[in-house]
């Protein structure tokens, strides 16, 4: 019997919060009732921004006890793996389209001692996951095209979201199924009904004028 109500898991995106109180932010995030921290590395290559390292993933690990949720915008991931490993990462997601060899990566990732996701962009189909799905601890849709924070939901992953839903329950496969860009307290709920169980919101969350606790409540509350 499929979950009739399912926990919904909500993964702040550093990203956008204030860089100068990096460690201040993710404290306030924890407090305020998230599930993983999200981190987003992009290197200036797979995608054109340069944003954070491994050393300040190790530098936000004493800021809070949840998981974190690295999510790795860089172009040969697999290079990177012990590093963030080291650094206190919990869940390390590479992106399938700049791992040529990706079962190989994810066997990488899990024999360093942590969960293994594989993210894919807009224009990259469910079906490319066929082969490595039963592998996968997390999927993670991207809903806008990767790079920046601050985009508007593409309204056509919704279907997206749906057929992937159905394919991991139709096969009996557990990998948690994360959904990053543009989500907010309007998009959320539609995207948890098409299937969602991890939302990741970065502006909604440390930009949204309001304090992190109350940008977070109101994300939960648009859950219903
Ligand atoms: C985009 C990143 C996202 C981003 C989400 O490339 O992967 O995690 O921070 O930010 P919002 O919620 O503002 O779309
Ligand atoms: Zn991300």
């Amino acid at each position: 019997m499929p979950d009739i109500k399912p926990k919904i898991k909500l993964a702040p995106s550093i990203l956008s919060a204030d860089f100068s109180r990096l460690g201040e932010q993710v404290a306030e995030a924890s407090r305020a009732g998230a599930d993983y921290i999200h981190v987003d590395v992009m290197d200036g290559r797979f995608v054109p921004q340069i944003t954070i390292g491994a050393p300040v993933v190790a530098a936000i690990r004493s800021h809070t006890s949840l998981p974190l949720d690295v999510h790795l915008m860089i172009e040969h991931p697999e290079q990177q793996v012990k590093q963030f490993t080291e650094a206190g990462a919990d869940i390390i997601t590479v992106h399938i389209e700049a791992c040529p060899h990706i079962h190989h990566v994810i066997e990488m990732i899990k024999e360093a001692g942590v969960k293994a996701g594989v993210a894919l962009n807009p224009g990259t189909p469910v079906e490319s996951l066929g082969e490595i799905l039963p592998d996968l601890d997390l999927v993670l849709v991207m809903a806008v095209n990767p790079g920046f924070g601050g985009q508007t939901f593409i309204a056509a992953m919704l279907d997206k979201i749906v057929r992937l839903r159905a394919e991991l329950d139709e096969r009996d496969i557990g990998a948690e199924l994360e959904v990053d860009g543009g989500i907010n307290a309007e998009v959320a709920p539609r995207v948890v009904r098409a299937g969602a169980r991890v939302l990741v919101a970065g502006t909604a969350v440390f930009r949204s004028g309001e304090t992190v606790g109350k940008a977070v409540k109101k994300i939960r509350a648009s859950l219903g």
